[in-house]
């Protein structure tokens, strides 16, 4: 069982629709609060509209937590990072799950649906709920982020 219990925003587009309801399910079962913004079928939608209301609830800190995901995870990094305070770490393995939370604090994270099976998406979830924040050196170069 997941410790870290802070409350959750996900969306995703139709391409990872599938990805997105197997991993609410493991979230809501770890007795954390979830809030989904959908999609909410496999029917094609525009994966923008869905990544500003996950990335601005962030960036507005409505959510400390989201969790973002279209087919490739690219165009929803690219519209995640576009809102000041967010920091979000498309990955597909486990060890940049990790490093994205010890290094780079981040806040979303994005998922391929169409680039990792469900187990694999799951222990990545699972890492980056429960890896915390490195802290010194590495927040001095967070803080260099709002110079942009
Ligand atoms: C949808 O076909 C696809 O373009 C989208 O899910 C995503 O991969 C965009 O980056």
């Amino acid at each position: 069982m997941i410790e870290n219990k802070t409350p959750m925003i996900i969306g995703s587009d139709h391409a990872a629709f599938p990805l997105k309801e197997v991993l609410k399910k493991f979230i809501a079962g770890q007795d954390i609060p979830i809030q989904d913004v959908g999609t909410f079928s496999e029917s094609s939608v525009n994966y923008p509209e869905f990544g500003i209301k996950v990335a601005r609830a962030v960036s507005e800190g409505e959510f400390k937590r989201g969790l973002l995901l279209c087919g490739t995870g690219i165009g929803m990094s690219m519209v995640a990072n576009r809102f000041p305070h967010v920091r979000a770490a498309l990955c597909g393995d486990i060890f940049s799950a990790k490093m994205s939370r010890e290094h780079n604090d981040s806040n979303i994270l994005v998922l391929g649906g169409r680039m990792i099976g469900e187990t694999l998406a799951i222990e990545i979830v699972k890492t980056w709920l429960e890896t915390p924040f490195a802290g010194g050196r590495h927040q001095t170069r967070l803080d260099q982020f709002d110079v942009i």
